[in-house]
């Protein structure tokens, strides 16, 4: 039955797909819930979005999204206590970074309420799909993009917002190796390396599937300038230890600005972690790893949490880290994900509930 709810219209699937999925052994973006949300931008504004099933988009071979790329997304995730409580967490900054990103796009920006009630009652409607188990959740992507067409190379003149779901595992089976690249670029001075553009991702990819046939899953880009400074990962922030100190790099115009990696920042500095935000040079981490003060690296993001890093290569050589307990990765990613599910006090205010 079609309803509203949130001043949201509402029209249900006939049928559902949840008895197909198999909770207990969820991988990551694999199956999707039964609806979306829906938000249309023409004749220059965004009209009422609405819950529609979960279905296939229809586009003119001119839509500009093909041809230009203009495209920008957000990942977030769902939790659901024991009580079955559904909690989001820090769920305006992905909103505010959304409309960044579009900015930067010459995508027109959403307007919160769209947003965040799309979202929660999106969210009500596919309540079954969020998974209990822990360590899993529902990944949550937000997208935008240029859905008018025409040949001609500028702003589309029609945009599609769309809020897919996704109930997921973790991103990566197992600990990381990465490879500090020495030769391509994510992003460049001026450029759209703070935005989540589609198209940061794709130029990632061939890199990316070069350090995978040596043997690494990730790449950690380095500064386009000089190739001497630790940016970021394809998919995640990146955080050293060296000796006690946790190091992460600030964050510029190349970088995203990561809701994971300014709240591991907060929680390392309340548990009395010296933490220090300031650019880290490779020749730094490769002296720490050979003199033994390196002790971590771990990458930090919503789809990734917290992933250790086991080992890095650099011009040809192979770096281990360590293997110890009690490090900084685990009882960071303990705290983060306490608070996100409410098994934690949230004495910084990132906890929403869904109701
Ligand atoms: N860096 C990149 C390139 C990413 O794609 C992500 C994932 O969203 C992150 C960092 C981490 O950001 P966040 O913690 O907001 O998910
Ligand atoms: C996220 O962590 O939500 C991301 O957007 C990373 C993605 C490329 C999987």
């Amino acid at each position: 039955m079609n309803s509203i709810i949130n001043n949201i219209e509402i029209i249900k699937a006939k049928t559902t797909k949840i008895n197909d999925v198999d909770f207990d052994n969820l991988k990551f973006g694999h199956v999707f819930s039964d609806h979306m949300l829906e938000c249309k931008f023409k004749d220059g504004e965004w009209q009422a979005p609405k819950v529609v099933p979960y279905q296939a988009i229809n586009l003119d071979p001119s839509a500009k999204i093909f041809h230009y790329g203009q495209s920008v997304f957000e990942g977030m995730k769902a939790y659901k206590d024991t009580n079955e409580n559904v909690w989001l967490f820090r769920p305006l900054e992905n909103f505010k970074r959304l409309n960044i990103s579009s900015k930067r796009l010459a995508i027109p920006e959403l307007p919160e309420n769209y947003f965040m009630d799309g979202l929660k009652t999106l969210l009500q409607v596919d309540n079954e799909w969020i998974p209990k188990k822990d360590g899993s959740s529902l990944y949550i992507r937000p997208f935008v993009f240029a859905s008018g067409n025409g040949f001609h190379a500028s702003p589309a003149d029609e945009y599609t917002f769309i809020i897919a779901c996704a109930p997921s595992g973790s991103y990566f089976s197992g600990k990381v190796r990465v490879l500090i690249e020495e030769k391509y670029s994510r992003s460049a001075n001026g450029g759209v390396g703070f935005a989540k553009a589609g198209g940061n991702y794709a130029g990632q990819f061939y890199p990316t599937q070069l350090a995978i046939e040596k043997g690494y899953q990730q790449v950690i880009w380095t500064d386009d300038n000089t190739h001497e400074y630790i940016e970021e990962a394809g998919a995640m922030n990146i955080f050293v230890r060296i000796n006690d100190t946790l190091i992460t790099g600030p964050t510029s115009d190349r970088i995203l600005d990561g809701i994971t990696r300014k709240s591991i920042i907060q929680l390392a500095k309340a548990e009395g972690i010296p933490v220090e935000v300031r650019k880290l040079s490779v020749h730094e981490v490769v002296t720490a790893a050979k003199d033994g003060s390196l002790k971590e690296m771990f990458g930090a993001g919503t789809a990734a949490v917290i992933s250790p890093i086991a080992g890095f290569g650099y011009k040809g050589e192979d770096f281990d880290l360590p293997e110890f307990e009690d490090t900084y990765a685990s009882s960071l990613k303990k705290r983060i994900t306490d608070i996100q599910t409410n098994k934690a006090k949230d004495p910084f205010g990132w906890r929403l509930k869904v109701e």
